[in-house]
């Protein structure tokens, strides 16, 4: 049987040994100083066979964190955890991104260092609830960017950019998905702004592209890879059209000449009754993207091959699998089946459903 996902692939500099992405998951075991360290060493290295992995989310600023315990990608000491992670990873011949993200209103005071405000393109609070070092609470009402904060966060992604590659992360994968600050700003019910920042398509899209302008321009745009969610409504995020945004948003970023883009499939239900919404971004904007294009969320063995053979898509990523078998990729080679996961151990812990699933020469 041939086995279409173990086919090489290049993305910018790098020669992928196969179509496997682990997904960016959260796992929010990060320590003091939100320091990752020999454990998720451990952890990354066990995926190294993946074509490619990307990081757990982490914030490139204090005020962009949004649950206890996720890893930081501003302060030194974070810089020194991670490069624990990425040598890990290297010594076991894998490939790491680093995917950077700011929450925006999707904070809370009480994850904020000076117990301050969330901060979001306008004064519109989220729906749902945040998860805090106090249990569940929700939403605040966030403060509304002011340009030159705007500009302030630019910065700080430029700056997260620089100190992923000095950490060792062979690129960077910039969260622009699932209700986060990118998504805010391109979203109608998040973004009601009047200057240049909201507003039509374009202003909605531009701060998305000045974020990734500023990150191609520090570390290079074959290092740089983006994450978009076309139908994503995370944290009641609405579009009144989402297909003509994503197709400006996509035809944008094909200037850059990206690694990659990542899109994630919606779950049928969180878009059902809104038909705006594209069920399958993946298949619709692949005409679209003029770079590798990687997609996501749901995905098993079968259905992944369709994506590649059929040329949906170049990557496919996968988490929840990836969470409970380090040695995804050979059980794909060796029709192995898979380890089941526990959700009830995907957030905080210990080595607990981290590190201890096992391999298939330990099941
Ligand atoms: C425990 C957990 C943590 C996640 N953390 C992130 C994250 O940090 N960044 C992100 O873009 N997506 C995150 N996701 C979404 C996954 O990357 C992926 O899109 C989702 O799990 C669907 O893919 P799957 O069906 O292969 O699991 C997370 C999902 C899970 C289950």
């Amino acid at each position: 049987m041939p086995k279409p996902l173990l086919e090489p692939f290049r993305i910018g500099d790098l020669l992928l040994p196969n179509r496997f992405v682990m997904a960016p998951l959260t796992r929010q075991r990060a320590a003091k100083g939100l320091v990752t360290n020999e454990i998720h060493a451990e952890y990354y290295s066990q995926r190294a066979t993946a074509g490619l992995i990307i990081s757990e989310a982490s914030q490139i600023s204090p005020k962009g964190q949004g649950y206890p315990n996720t890893p930081g990608i501003y302060s030194m000491e974070q810089i020194e955890g991670w490069k624990l992670v990425t040598d890990a990873v290297h010594a076991k011949g894998g490939r790491i991104f680093c995917q950077m993200w700011h929450v925006g209103r999707h904070s809370h005071p009480l994850l904020q260092l000076d117990g301050g405000l969330p901060v979001g393109p306008s004064a519109v609070a989220e729906t749902g609830h945040v998860t805090t070092p106090e249990g569940k609470k929700n939403p605040v009402i966030p403060h509304a960017l002011t340009k030159a904060e705007i500009e302030q966060t630019i910065e700080d992604y430029r700056k997260a950019a620089r100190n992923a590659i000095e950490a060792g992360f062979d690129g960077v994968e910039i969260h622009g998905a699932n209700g986060y600050l990118i998504e805010q700003f391109l979203n109608d019910s998040s973004n009601l702004r009047t200057d240049e920042y909201g507003g039509s398509i374009a202003n909605k899209a531009l701060f998305g592209l000045q974020v990734t302008a500023a990150v191609v321009a520090e570390i290079g745009a074959e290092r740089t890879g983006i994450r978009l969610s076309p139908s994503g409504t995370n944290f009641g995020v609405r579009n009144n059209n989402p297909v003509e945004t994503y197709a400006y948003f996509i035809e944008q970023l094909n200037d850059f000449n990206l690694a990659y883009i990542h899109l994630i499939e919606p779950f049928p239900h969180t878009i059902e009754g809104m038909d705006q919404y594209l069920k399958s971004p993946t298949q619709h904007f692949r005409p679209w993207i003029k770079t590798s294009l990687i997609t996501s969320a749901g995905y098993n063995f079968k259905t992944a091959e369709a994506a590649v053979v059929e040329g949906f898509a170049d990557l496919v990523a996968f988490g929840k699998d990836f969470i409970s078998n380090p040695d995804l990729v050979l059980r794909y080679a060796q029709n192995e089946r898979l380890n089941a996961y526990n959700t009830e151990t995907f957030y905080g812990g210990d080595h607990r459903g981290f590190t201890d699933y096992p391999f298939i020469n330990e099941a």
